[in-house]
């Protein structure tokens, strides 16, 4: 009787760890990463403190890994990413894209004057400037796609979309699918970019 016990409490417990091992190894190792090199610039759980840093909390998981291949490789050109991506390999940046992915973005806030405009860019575009909706792409509530591996907008610091926006726009930084960030930032003008990076940092 007690050792049948016994003998059931072990293969409990060993049910529990050889089920749970593998799970643990991955999340600790994307966490420990995040915590250990990401969090100086990006925050321990991705929500960085200062605008000059963006947010990667909640960021869409295909689009992290699409980033840090792109920094990796050159293609998205930035000093200091293009140094931490060369130390990451392929399955590190899976697991760190994880970890990012799974977090909570920290809620932002539109300045008000600039909502009016800065919503009608995002959900109708600019028919005339032959801008198409930022929604359409970027989803009806600015969360991005997953599956298109389209970045999330809402929450992001506003400094930050605006300086993509103009890296876009002067082919600083150079889009996927047939450059067409590249189109629509170079249609906006610099007020119109203002508005709706205002807008898109306070979506929620
Ligand atoms: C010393 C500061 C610093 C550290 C440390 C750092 N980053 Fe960054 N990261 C930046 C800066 C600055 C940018 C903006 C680059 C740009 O403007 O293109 C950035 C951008 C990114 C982006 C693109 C986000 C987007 O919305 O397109 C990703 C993804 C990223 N970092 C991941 C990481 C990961 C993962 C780590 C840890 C392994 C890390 N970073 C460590 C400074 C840092
Ligand atoms: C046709 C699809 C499409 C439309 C429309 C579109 N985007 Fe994008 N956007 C993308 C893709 C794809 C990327 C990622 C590009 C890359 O990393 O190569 C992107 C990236 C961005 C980024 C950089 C995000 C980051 O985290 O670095 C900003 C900012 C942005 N878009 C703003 C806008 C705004 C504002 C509009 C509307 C005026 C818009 N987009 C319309 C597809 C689109």
């Amino acid at each position: 009787m007690k050792s049948s016990v016994i003998l059931l409490f072990c293969s409990i417990s060993l049910i529990a760890v050889s089920g749970m091992v593998p799970a643990w190894a991955t999340a600790s190792s994307g966490a420990a990463l995040a915590q250990n090199v990401c969090s100086a610039c990006h925050g321990p759980d991705g929500n960085s403190l200062t605008p000059s840093f963006p947010k990667l909390a909640g960021q869409g998981e295909a689009y992290l890994i699409h980033s840090l291949k792109d920094f990796k490789s050159g293609r998205r050109s930035n000093p200091i990413m293009y140094s931490m991506a060369q130390t990451l390999t392929p399955s590190e940046m899976d697991s760190v894209a994880h970890f990012f992915s799974k977090q909570k973005m920290s809620p932002g806030t539109a300045n008000p004057k600039l909502v009016a405009l800065g919503q009608r860019i995002f959900r109708g575009g600019l028919p005339k400037q032959g801008v198409p909706a930022c929604m359409a792409c970027h989803g009806p509530d600015g969360m991005g796609n997953e599956p298109a591996a389209y970045p999330r907008l809402a929450g992001q610091w506003a400094p930050y979309l605006l300086e993509q926006l103009n890296a876009f726009a002067h082919g600083k930084r150079k889009s996927t699918n047939h450059g067409m960030m590249n189109y629509v930032a170079a249609h906006l003008t610099p007020a119109q970019m203002k508005a709706v990076a205002s807008y898109l940092q306070g979506l929620h």
